[in-house]
């Protein structure tokens, strides 16, 4: 096992790769990549998951395929936009198509990103549902406050105190995961 490289899913709460959180769970998936993991960006745009609830949404193909990709996955990097306080409904719709049997156990990497003032309202919000599904958010988290003007030309993270608290995140849920699957 110990050879096996770790499988992460990048999980955005805001549609498209190039939003500011698509791009904060790329960067994230970036490291994870570099630092040897294999890792799998589900995109809402190409793969969108219905709202619980509506016609037809129970046996919706891409449900399947986003329950077993979330199965087959060691760990999650998850990056939510601040709305009203909370975590968007896009991550929430995310969250409430998985159960225990899919995530239970595994390890979570939180990040948020804010319009506004960074704080951990929607960081706290994303640990308590986790709990709900019996999943392990590490202690580390990152919230990006005055996203507009958090990322340079190239996607990059402007300030580098930033990009080195995500790269410590990473590593974190890289540790934590290897150590659960490992003993
Ligand atoms: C409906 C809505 C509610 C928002 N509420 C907040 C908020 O409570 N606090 C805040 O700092 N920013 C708020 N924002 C700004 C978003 O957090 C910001 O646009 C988002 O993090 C950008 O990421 P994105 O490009 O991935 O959408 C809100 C934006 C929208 C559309």
């Amino acid at each position: 096992m110990a050879d096996t490289p770790l499988k992460i899913m990048g999980l955005s709460g805001s549609i498209g790769r190039q939003s500011k959180n698509g791009m904060l769970v790329d960067l994230a998936l970036q490291k994870a990549a570099d630092l040897g993991a294999e890792t799998h960006f589900w995109d809402l745009q190409e793969k969108p998951l219905p709202l619980v609830g509506e016609e037809g949404c129970w046996s919706n193909p891409i449900v399947k395929e986003f329950q077993e990709m979330a199965s087959s996955c060691d760990a999650f990097l998850v990056s939510s936009p601040e709305y009203h306080g909370t975590m968007s409904g896009v991550m929430k719709n995310t969250f409430d198509w998985v159960y225990d049997q899919h995530i239970g156990g595994k390890v979570f990497g939180l990040m948020s990103t804010l319009g506004g003032m960074s704080n951990s309202n929607t960081l706290n919000h994303m640990r308590i549902m986790l709990r709900w599904l019996h999943a392990n958010p590490v202690s580390q988290q990152l919230a990006v406050g005055h996203v507009k003007e958090a990322f340079d030309e190239d996607g990059g993270l402007v300030d580098s105190d930033v990009d080195k608290r995500l790269r410590s995140l990473v590593e974190s849920v890289m540790k934590t995961a290897t150590m659960y699957r490992d003993s």
